[in-house]
């Protein structure tokens, strides 16, 4: 990459194993999120904390600046209104963000992190705060936004690999099942680095089986969002 990375909700259990692997790769790494305690407990060194939060578009600016990629994966309050309603993380958050990065020379990939049933309206977790319609109009503002992006849906999350499980890959968001978190933070990663994987949005899943196949190839198989015109 060109320029840093910057990780929003970098500190949490998804966030610190992706910061991990951009690291690994020698990539330099911002991360972003509210609490300074969690950032000393949970980033490795060589993370730079920007201590912030995404309902403050101020915030953003500096980390954000002339930087080459932007991995969201924020957790949402659940409240029905106020601050912690899921609209200002889900939406206005990414907003704030894209609007960040969009500043300037560099035009950052962007990977949103959001979850499976994103489109089932009807599903029994919107009742907190409408947070699966929160969740698609985040997808949707990155979608929109003039950067190249992927949007990665996983599946509920699991902290431990199993052995014998591989990761499936879907559209259309009708599936169901579990992901790990180590399976997700690659896929994030991945993104990055596979031309393939711009301009789509996925489920992620883990399904019994050994052998997965090749990042290049699993995105490569995937529908783009739009068909490009002309
Ligand atoms: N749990 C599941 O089964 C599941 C399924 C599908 C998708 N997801 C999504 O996957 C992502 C990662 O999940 P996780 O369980 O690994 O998350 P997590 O451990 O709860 O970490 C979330 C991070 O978000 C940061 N954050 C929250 N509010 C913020 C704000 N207003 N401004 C800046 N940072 C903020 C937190 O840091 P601070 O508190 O320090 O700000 C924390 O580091 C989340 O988007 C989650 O919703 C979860």
């Amino acid at each position: 990459m060109d320029s840093h990375a910057v990780v929003i909700g970098g500190a949490g259990r998804l966030g610190r194993l992706i910061v991990q692997k951009l690291l690994d790769r020698g990539e330099r790494v911002r991360v972003v999120g509210r609490s300074v305690q969690s950032a000393r407990r949970s980033l490795p060194p060589g993370a730079v904390f920007y201590q912030g939060d995404v309902r403050d578009p101020q915030a953003l600016v500096e980390p954000l600046a002339r930087s080459s990629a932007l991995i969201y994966c924020v957790e949402p309050g659940t409240s029905d209104d106020g601050p912690d309603r899921p609209e200002t993380t889900l939406y206005q958050g990414v907003r704030h963000a894209l609007a960040a990065a969009a500043v300037g020379a560099h035009r950052p990939h962007v990977v949103l992190v959001s979850q499976m049933h994103a489109t089932h309206r009807a599903h029994p977790l919107n009742a907190y705060g409408r947070v699966l319609d929160w969740r698609l109009a985040g997808e949707d503002a990155v979608r929109d936004s003039g950067l190249r992006y992927t949007v990665v849906r996983p599946a509920w999350l699991t902290d431990a690999p199993v052995a014998g499980q591989r990761v499936r890959l879907e559209q259309g968001d009708r599936g169901f099942g579990q992901v790990c978190r180590q399976d997700v933070a690659e896929a994030c990663v991945q993104a990055l680095y596979c031309e393939s994987a711009a301009g789509v949005t996925f489920e992620i899943f883990n399904e019994a089986g050994v052998g997965s196949t090749p990042w290049s190839e699993a995105f490569a198989a995937l529908t783009g969002d739009r068909v490009p015109v002309g």
